[in-house]
């Protein structure tokens, strides 16, 4: 099969189109022919080594253990492992296989069942891959950390881009009262996604008026962790998903200690793959109160350049990989 491969830790160029082996579903897997796959900024980090943290998390000391990246899945099963139980070949599938070791910038990905669902109906699959890694991060950010109630004052900050829209869109099922946060070209993107109050960053420093929020998710962008916590309401919850490096450390080494006086909660979040999210999603997605954003798509010999233009931080929704039609 084709996929695109790195065998050493780089900037894209290190990615090559090879043939390879098609994978063989071991038992609980389910062999998947890959229609669509989707970027995500934890793909960069893994084929930068950077953090250096991913070297000693299992990715490999010195190079890449696995050999292919791409996380976010939507095919068709061609073939199932032993004891797989929900699913049958020609089956329709989206998912994440991040905590599998990736593969899906290839024909072919073998996949345990448990991170796999049905694939919403209604979306084709390069919609249906633009789903899995940022909704499921949106939605368990809100609803898990965040403690998201119906009537909250909620701010997404960085909401133009693979998290913040499914983050802007999700707040508003949940009911709560939404302010989107994004360069002046977003706003009205942030608007057609349901946003109440839109903030253009490049304008207005939203943690300097004097609104107060629930809950602030940061998808995106820097704010000192002091500031965040100004912005909040008494009682309120500050919860990064992604963003600068400064901003992730900062949440991660103080927001403890900064939650202990004031009555407000600081903290960072690490999404996990959950079939049970997938079907909340496919849920939401089938009715129409969640629509995936595509940027842009990139057939699957131009991964480098398309992981190029996710770098650069400024993308509008998704962006997607057209493995097979
Ligand atoms: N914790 C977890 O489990 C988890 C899971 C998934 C992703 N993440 C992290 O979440 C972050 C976001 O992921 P993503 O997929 O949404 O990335 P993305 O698609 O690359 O985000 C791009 C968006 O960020 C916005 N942005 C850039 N600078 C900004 C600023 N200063 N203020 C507000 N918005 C700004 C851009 O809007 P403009 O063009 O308008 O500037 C753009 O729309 C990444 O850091 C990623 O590593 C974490």
């Amino acid at each position: 099969m084709k996929a695109v491969v790195y065998r050493k830790y780089g900037p894209p160029d290190v990615l090559k189109l090879e043939e390879v082996p098609r994978p063989v579903p071991n038992d609980g897997e389910v062999l998947v022919k890959v229609h669509a796959a989707s970027l995500n900024a934890y793909d960069w980090h893994l084929l930068r080594a950077d953090p250096f943290l991913v070297r000693l998390m299992g990715g490999g000391l010195l190079k890449p253990k696995s050999t292919i990246l791409g996380t976010d899945i939507a095919g068709r099963v061609e073939a199932i492992g032993g004891k797989v139980k929900q699913f049958q070949p020609a089956d329709e599938v989206f998912g994440d296989t991040s905590a599998a070791g990736n593969g899906g910038f290839a024909e072919y990905v073998s996949v345990p069942e448990r991170f796999l669902a049905p694939k919403p109906v209604n979306l084709s699959f390069e919609e249906a891959a633009a789903v899995p890694m940022a909704a499921v991060t949106a939605l368990q950010g809100l609803r898990d950390k965040g403690k998201i109630q119906p009537g909250h004052h909620v701010l997404i900050n960085g909401s133009s881009g693979g998290v913040g829209t499914f983050a802007v869109q999700i707040a508003k099922w949940f009911g709560a009262e939404v302010t989107a946060v994004c360069s002046t070209g977003k706003m009205d993107l942030a608007r057609s996604l349901g946003a109440d109050h839109v903030i253009d960053y490049t304008k207005e420093d939203f943690t300097r008026n004097s609104r107060r929020y629930d809950l602030i998710f940061a998808a995106n962008g820097y704010h000192p962790i002091a500031a965040y916590k100004r912005a909040l309401a008494p009682g309120g919850v500050y919860v990064v998903a992604g963003g600068s490096m400064a901003q992730m450390n900062q949440a991660m080494l103080m927001g403890p200690l900064m939650s202990l006086v004031g009555g407000k909660k600081m903290g960072i979040m690490v999404a996990k793959p959950s079939q049970k999210d997938l079907m909340i999603l496919k849920e939401l997605l089938e009715a129409g109160k969640v629509v995936p954003v595509i940027d842009r798509q990139y057939p699957l010999v131009e991964i480098p350049e398309a992981l190029r233009y996710l770098q650069e931080g400024h993308a509008r929704g998704k962006v997607i990989i057209a493995v097979a039609g």
